[in-house]
Parts: structure tokens; sequence; C-alpha cells
């Protein structure tokens, strides 16, 4: 089993604040997303100054993508993004035109998606998916339990990478040890503490710790 990889993921309201976090952790984690947030406050400048400080690191852009593949997809390469996220319901014809254009298309797993569809993923050549617990679920109380690790699993085996994501803390990690994770992605449990360097370093070594 491979050790998961730790991608953070920028939601800052603005550029300079996203900066400041990304020149203290940029060096310690495995992958620099632009989030949602950032996106639509920023547009593509955030991929551009992300990619100017590090140009050698696997660079996420998250529009969560819904139509216009190709179009989106070509803006978010030409600003320095390695991957883009299309959201499940995409059609397949949007998200093959996105995977045209770009290195790796992620689908992100909201709401009513069905292991149907995710087999239609995999033989469009789309291999990675972002198995996730959206913010408001969580605000009005979901966790994280036995009913996701069962999906996790299920999805691995059918022959995806599985990047986890949504209000991830230390002590979530534990839950998926022997699961084939992919990435573990997390925004506010490393950008949200009193020192993102610490909470960044304090992630990479429960990942070893319980992956090796
Ligand atoms: C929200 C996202 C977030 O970027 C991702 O889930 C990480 O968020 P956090 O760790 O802050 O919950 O994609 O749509």
């Amino acid at each position: 089993m491979t050790r998961p990889n730790l991608q953070i993921a920028c939601d800052h309201k603005d550029l300079p604040s996203a900066l400041a976090d990304i020149k203290s952790i940029g060096e310690i984690v495995d992958i620099l997303e632009v989030g949602t947030i950032l996106l639509l406050q920023e547009g593509k400048q955030p991929v551009e100054c992300f990619r100017a400080l590090y140009p050698e690191k696997t660079i996420v852009a998250d529009p969560k993508c819904a139509d216009a593949g190709s179009t989106v997809a070509k803006n978010c390469k030409e600003a320095g993004a390695n991957w883009m996220t299309c959201i499940c319901s995409a059609t397949i014809p949007t998200m093959k035109a996105a995977a045209k254009e770009i290195d790796e298309i992620q689908v992100e797993l909201y709401g009513d998606w069905t292991y149907v569809q995710a087999q239609q993923w995999l033989d469009a050549g789309i291999s990675q998916v972002i198995y996730h617990q959206s913010r408001d679920a969580l605000l009005a109380g979901e966790t994280w339990g036995e009913k996701d690790l069962k999906k996790v699993q299920k999805l691995v085996d059918m022959g995806f990478r599985v990047s986890i994501t949504g209000g991830l803390n230390i002590d979530t990690l534990k839950l998926f040890e022997g699961v084939d994770v992919y990435t573990f992605i997390t925004g506010r449990g490393i950008t949200q503490t009193e020192s993102p360097k610490q909470a960044a370093l304090d992630f990479k070594n429960e990942i070893k710790r319980i992956w090796g």
C-alpha cells in the first residue's frame, strides 16, 4: 500500500492570505489546490501565483466544473494547473472534453452518484475521484464513519485513486487505516490553526505513522 499524499486546499477569501499560507507550507505538502472559494473570489490568479512559486508541484484547480469542460479545463491548464475537478453530475461528454485539455480530471462525489456512473467514468478514462463530506453536511451534523469506509473501499476496488476530503483533522486519518487512500485533502484543518506550518507537519507525520 502506498503512503497517501497530503493536499492543501486553499479556500482563502483573498489571494494575499492564500499566498501567506502557501509560502509556509508549500514545500511540506505534496499537492497544492486552489479551492472553489478562492477561485470564485480571485479567478485564475492564484493558480498562476502557485505555479510561479512551485514550478514542479502538482497543482489542482477546483472549479467543480459542470459544463463547458473544454473551455474551463483549457483555462485552468493555461493558468498552470495540472488537474481539475468536475462535479459528479456533469455529463460524460463534459468530463471527456475537459480531460482532453488538462493532465487529469478528478470527479467530485456529492449527492446521489451511483457505481454505474462510476464505471462510466472509468470507461471514459477518468480514474480519480474525490470522496467528499460537504462543508454544509458537516455543519448540519454529518460525521466520518464506517459508511464512508465501505464506499471508499468499493471505489478503490473498482480501480480508482480516491482522495478524501471535508473537515479532516489529525484524528480523522486513523479511521482510514488499512485503506489504500490516494490523497487526504485538508483545508481548514491546516489553514485555520495557529501555525499552519506545524499543522501541515503534524498531518504528514500522522500519515507516515499510519501508512509507513
Ligand atoms: C469545499 C472543498 C474544500 O476545499 C475541501 O473539502 C477541504 O475543505 P476543509 O478541509 O476546509 O473542510 O472542496 O468544497
